[in-house]
């Protein structure tokens, strides 16, 4: 067995708001869910995202290794994103999921970006991964020019009503993170 080079955290940090100019990400309340639910249903977003009922959502509000986070353009809310592991031994975060309302003015970029900086700079993490469905255009081109490395596929790895679909799996590592010029 192992043993991590980085301490297992037994009790996250205090969740905070994490700004870089006209974006923030701040700290889910329940009196956001109905707004994550509507986002997550939306006709544009249900295809590439699992889907929650708003009280999946009030439980992950409160697991300690669960960050759900509402994402803000200029104090309005435009997207939240959910993470996982946040006190993994191996210290690789799952960002489990993003959803934006309005798609292509930067702010899934811009979220993405902050999720990395808290990742890295703020946890001091290892690793940052997720999953992306087939056919998810943009997401796989945001990824990908972020830098994040394409590490294969998870096969029928995730439950869509009756079959199951395989998943790209991409991740960044903290040195690949350092030595990115546009992270
Ligand atoms: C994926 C998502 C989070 C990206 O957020 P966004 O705000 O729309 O994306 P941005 O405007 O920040 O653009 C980021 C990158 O996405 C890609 N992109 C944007 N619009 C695109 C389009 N119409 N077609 C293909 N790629 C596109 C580009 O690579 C872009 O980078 P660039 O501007 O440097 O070329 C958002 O579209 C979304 O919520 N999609 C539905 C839910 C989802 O798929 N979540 C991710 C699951 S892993």
């Amino acid at each position: 067995m192992t043993t991590p080079s980085h301490p297992a955290i037994t009790r996250p940090p205090e969740q905070h708001r994490i700004t870089r100019g006209a974006m923030s990400l701040r700290p889910t309340t329940s009196a956001d869910l109905d707004f994550v639910v509507a986002v997550e249903r939306h006709p544009d977003n249900a295809a590439h995202v699992e889907q929650w009922t708003s009280d999946w959502h009030r439980q992950a509000l409160e697991r300690p290794s669960t960050r759900h986070w509402i994402i803000e353009h200029t104090g309005h809310a435009v997207g939240y994103a959910l993470l996982e592991g946040a006190d993994d031994p191996n210290a690789s975060l799952l960002l489990r999921r993003i959803a934006i309302v309005s798609k292509g003015h930067g702010h899934g970029r811009a979220a993405v970006l902050l999720v990395a900086r808290y990742c890295f700079e703020e946890l001091g993490f290892h690793r940052l991964w997720l999953t992306v469905a087939p056919g998810n255009r943009r997401a796989l081109n945001l990824y990908r020019r972020l830098g994040f490395v394409e590490e294969g596929i998870a096969r029928e790895s995730v439950r869509k009503g009756d079959t199951f679909v395989s998943m790209h799996v991409f991740s960044m590592l903290d040195r690949e993170y350092r030595a990115s010029p546009q992270l």
